[in-house]
């Protein structure tokens, strides 16, 4: 029974010891990668149909989503430095192309610097041995 309950609380994704803390600070990183997940598959959708106002917004998303992750990850077990500095290196210039073009409403543009960003996305997981692709065809 102990058993069942513990998968339960698994399962709707909060450990016991989470129900008095506030949800921000107990996001684990795989949490905050889900939330990526969706908001990277709604944004390039989005992009590929040349809905620049949910684009514009869905990424603006998915950027406070990154950087929920940056205050929090300073270190992570499956991380080999800061989360920030993988988004330095990796996903900032392309976010900010991916807004240019998305301003401009440059469809054309728009998927190709949201490609680079997936790409940002893949390359963390490639360094860091995760299976897990985003993806953007
Ligand atoms: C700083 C490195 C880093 C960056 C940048 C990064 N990820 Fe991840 N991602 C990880 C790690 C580490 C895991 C494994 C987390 C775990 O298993 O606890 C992961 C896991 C995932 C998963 C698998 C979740 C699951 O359990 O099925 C998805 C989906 C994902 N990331 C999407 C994205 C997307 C989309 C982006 C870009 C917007 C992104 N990630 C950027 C490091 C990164």
């Amino acid at each position: 029974m102990k058993r069942l309950i513990f998968l339960i609380l698994i399962v709707s994704g909060c450990s016991p010891s989470d129900q008095t803390d506030d949800d921000s600070t107990q996001k684990d990183l795989n949490e905050i990668m889900l939330e990526l997940r969706v908001l990277h598959t709604n944004a390039g959708d989005a992009i590929k149909k040349s809905d620049f106002e949910n684009a514009s917004w869905l990424v603006e998303e998915l950027d406070n989503t990154l950087n929920k992750a940056i205050k929090k990850f300073d270190s992570h077990r499956k991380l080999s430095g800061p989360f920030e500095s993988f988004y330095t290196e990796l996903l900032q210039e392309p976010i900010k192309k991916v807004r240019l073009s998305i301003e401009e409403q440059n469809a054309e543009e728009a998927i190709v610097n949201f490609r680079d960003l997936t790409s940002g996305c893949n390359a963390c997981h490639k360094k860091h041995d995760i299976k897990k692709r985003a993806k953007f065809d």
